[in-house]
């Protein structure tokens, strides 16, 4: 059986169909095969290639033998999957309440000037995409942010540049 990494693809892109199929089956074989576990498979397909394109989910009803219909169900359901490309990094900015009130939107406007793109958007070279999401549920850290799956609370503008320069290294 061919050894399938599960490492992150850093570009983003897709494989081929013969390849995206033997992914499918090897994170499949991880849950049994089972077609109930459409959602942990796409997770981990979501985790590897960062979003779901059209060609991973039909690979996933084909694989899994399941309806593409019931695959995009699942898919566009949950907030949490991404039916369009993504960067390699995700910043996401709490607009709830708590974080709004104590300076969110500075926050976001921030993020979007250092990095040129808008809430919702990702860079042209698939660098970064943007998020700006309602109460991640850890007020007392408000203002919040995220960036790749790590919190950083009481967000200042030097905060964010400090993060945003170890991701891509001090701008001149
Ligand atoms: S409002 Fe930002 S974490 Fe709750």
């Amino acid at each position: 059986m061919p050894q399938i990494s599960q490492k992150v693809d850093p570009s983003g892109k897709v494989p081929l169909t013969e390849d995206l199929s033997a992914v499918v089956r090897g994170i499949a074989e991880r849950y049994g095969g089972q077609k109930r576990a459409v959602i942990q498979i796409l997770q981990d397909l979501q985790e590897r290639f960062r979003w779901l394109a059209p060609e991973t989910l039909a690979a996933a009803a084909r694989e899994l033998g399941v309806p593409l219909a019931h695959v995009y169900s699942v898919a566009t359901f949950y907030r949490s999957f991404s039916l369009e490309p993504r960067g390699q990094h995700i910043c996401t900015v709490c607009m709830g309440t708590a974080c709004h009130v104590r300076g969110g939107a500075a926050i976001l406007e921030h993020f979007e000037r250092k990095l040129g793109i808008r809430a919702g958007e990702t860079s042209p070279g698939r660098e970064y995409t943007l998020e700006r999401v309602n109460c991640l549920g850890a007020c007392a850290l408000a203002p919040l942010a995220v960036v790749d799956g790590r919190y950083h609370g009481q967000m200042t503008e030097t905060k964010a540049n400090q993060i945003l320069e170890i991701l891509t290294g001090p701008s001149e």
